[in-house]
């Protein structure tokens, strides 16, 4: 972004500038999760981890696809919002020394990160219908259908690990 100038004009742009941001977002993603996959000891949630990275390189994707449509280059843009979460994750993971405490912090970073991706997808659909790209919309809302779907899978898993302490 221009010290001098202004670069985002207009809604085109604003949405262009958020699609490069969880391009990035996702990348990063693709890169974080084999690590999470390797800290976990809970088979299901090691396995949740494994499924959520296939279907992340699928969103990046998707996201191909949804700069394609639009005539632009697919590239992202710094995000520091999804970094500060996976540092602080890192920060935390390696604080842990206890296994099922582990697994409760790779949850709870998973959950952030789920989080973040819902709120850019929610804000891309609803641009890109504003802007009469509802083939974009479309692509995006079926990734923005399995990051709800992971975020519930990740609360299950979580439930199920409370209630075995408990039990
Ligand atoms: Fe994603
Ligand atoms: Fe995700």
């Amino acid at each position: 972004m221009g010290l001098f100038t202004k670069d985002i004009k207009n809604m085109d742009d604003l949405f262009m500038h958020t699609l490069r941001d969880i391009y990035y977002a996702e990348n990063q993603i693709v890169k974080t999760l084999p690590d999470m996959i390797e800290k976990a000891s809970d088979p299901q949630l090691k396995q949740g981890f494994k499924t959520h990275l296939n279907e992340t390189k699928n969103h990046v994707q998707r996201l191909d696809r949804v700069f394609e449509s639009l005539g632009q280059k697919a590239q992202g843009v710094d995000c520091p919002a999804i970094d500060g979460i996976i540092e602080e994750a890192d920060d935390v993971a390696g604080e842990v020394a206890d296994k099922r405490v582990l697994d409760a912090a790779l949850i709870a970073a998973a959950q952030a990160v789920e989080h973040y991706e819902m709120t850019s997808y929610g804000t891309l659909i609803a641009w890109a219908k504003q802007l009469g790209r509802q083939d974009c919309a479309n692509l995006l809302q079926q990734t923005l259908e399995e990051e709800k779907a992971t975020d519930k899978k990740l609360t299950a898993v979580a439930e199920a690990q409370v209630n075995r302490k408990a039990a």
